[in-house]
């Protein structure tokens, strides 16, 4: 146990920024050798167009949609539902449909770029749910988010294995979105054989899957493994492996959470609106410095105490650096109790690699733990912030990840001994 505490401790140790790291290496990169950000199964699979007047389709297509195009001289950026450090998109969708009416039983790659599934498989007898949740078939979707990671650690090299978790949290919690406004319960799986459906799912060393989502009726019956492999699909053009993400999604993968009893989160918001604002998230790239009110900041504290619907356990704490809320001294707090006063805003724009937004924000929260499993802790870090993008623009307010901090001189700040996994700031 300890063993595997320190591994996954290791791997983020290893992928810490400083003052000096930066300067040393600011991870400049020529555009024009960016990896392809889409994935495509050759023409010949079998391919369904999304019908957005469909339900489970549309449940399907806003997991991942394409919600603005940004034109450029020389190409054009496709953003999405989710955010992504850099806008790279490591994560790949796969669902695998069964017993749902209209569509054949198999695992489906969701193409992104032209809204569709390709079937990549038919089940028979077999399926996902042997790697997964073995002795149950499930009569609805199966997700299952991969990590295409060189699309990240083209950019960001070794530091990519904590951007590509992350990205797969708010992939999740786009799923998770989408979820809420097709009326359907869900529940995330972080804890199955990753390895034998790398294998089965031919993604070699390039494609690492990080998690699932069931949303359908469990019953008990034996399925049994995928009885063909799936052919090998690069997810990039070209590929230069790198060893550290993939000795640390090794041995990360390995490393298992504590089991809670799942729960359900409760929202009560507008579905009209909040389908708005799931289909309008943004992310802000400059605040004004105006206040925000302390019942919207609690509205949004409030979203993230919810219950995340998993049966793993890693307690992420939350700390604020207030610095623009109606009311509120500025200052540093754990939750709503205040540490220590002040106002931080310089420092915090300093901590994460000088970036204005962390200073210019009403608050900027960071996230901490001491997990058990790396790839767990950091993708519910990840899913946490896609709850504060959404439930901040829902009221409004203006929200950014930040993935970039300097990890010793926070910690220090913060005054915690646990590790800095994320942040993110809000305001207006
Ligand atoms: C894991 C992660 C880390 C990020 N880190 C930063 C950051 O340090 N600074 C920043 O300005 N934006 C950061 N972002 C925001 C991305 O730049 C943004 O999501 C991307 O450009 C796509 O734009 P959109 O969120 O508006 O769709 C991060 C996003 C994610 C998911």
């Amino acid at each position: 146990m300890l063993q595997s505490k320190i591994s996954g401790k290791a791997y983020h140790d290893a992928t810490k920024h400083s003052y000096l790291s930066v300067q040393l290496d600011p991870n400049y990169v020529d555009a024009s050798t960016q990896p392809a950000a889409f994935k495509a199964y050759p023409k010949f699979y079998r391919r369904v167009k999304l019908d957005v007047n469909n339900p489970i389709h549309s449940f399907i297509w806003l997991t991942s949609a394409i919600t603005l195009e940004k034109m450029y001289k020389n190409g054009s950026e496709k953003l999405r539902v989710n955010p992504s450090a850099g806008a790279l998109y490591p994560t790949e969708l796969y669902v695998q449909v069964r017993g749902i009416q209209g569509i054949v039983d198999g695992i489906y790659h969701l193409e992104v770029e032209n809204n569709c599934l390709t079937l990549i498989y038919e089940l028979i007898d077999d399926g996902l749910e042997s790697y997964i949740i073995p002795g149950k078939s499930i009569k609805g979707c199966i997700f299952l988010i991969s990590c295409v990671y060189y699309r990240s650690s083209w950019k960001y090299q070794d530091r990519s294995i904590r951007y590509c978790l992350l990205d797969s949290g708010h992939h999740l919690g786009a799923i998770a979105a989408s979820a809420y406004l097709h009326d359907t319960a869900i529940q995330l799986i972080f804890d199955f054989d990753k390895f034998a459906l790398n294998r089965d799912l031919g993604f070699e060393n390039k494609e690492l899957t990080t998690a699932c989502v069931i949303s359908g009726e469990a019953q008990e019956k034996q399925i049994r493994r995928l009885r063909l492999k799936v052919p090998f699909v690069c997810g990039t053009d070209y590929f230069e492996a790198n060893q550290f993400i993939e000795e640390a999604y090794q041995i990360t993968s390995v490393q298992k959470s504590h089991q809670q009893k799942i729960e359900q989160p409760i929202f009560n918001f507008d579905k009209d609106k909040f389908y708005q604002t799931v289909w309008n998230r943004r992310s802000s790239r400059r605040f004004r410095k105006q206040y925000i009110s302390w019942e919207d900041y609690l509205y949004i504290l409030q979203q993230l105490e919810q219950p995340i619907p998993t049966d793993s356990f890693e307690e992420i704490e939350i700390y604020s650096i207030v610095h623009r809320i109606e009311g509120i001294s500025p200052g540093l707090y754990k939750s709503t109790h205040l540490v220590k006063a002040g106002d931080f805003s310089e420092k915090i724009g300093y901590l994460c690699v000088n970036q204005a937004i962390a200073r210019d924000g009403a608050v900027a929260l960071f996230f901490v733990s001491n997990y058990t499993s790396y790839q767990t802790a950091m993708q519910l870090a990840g899913f946490l912030g896609h709850r504060v993008y959404l439930g901040s623009n829902y009221l409004g307010i203006q929200c950014s990840a930040i993935g970039a901090f300097y990890d010793d001189e926070t910690q220090r700040f913060l005054e915690t001994t646990k590790d800095v996994l994320y942040a993110t700031t809000i305001g207006i």
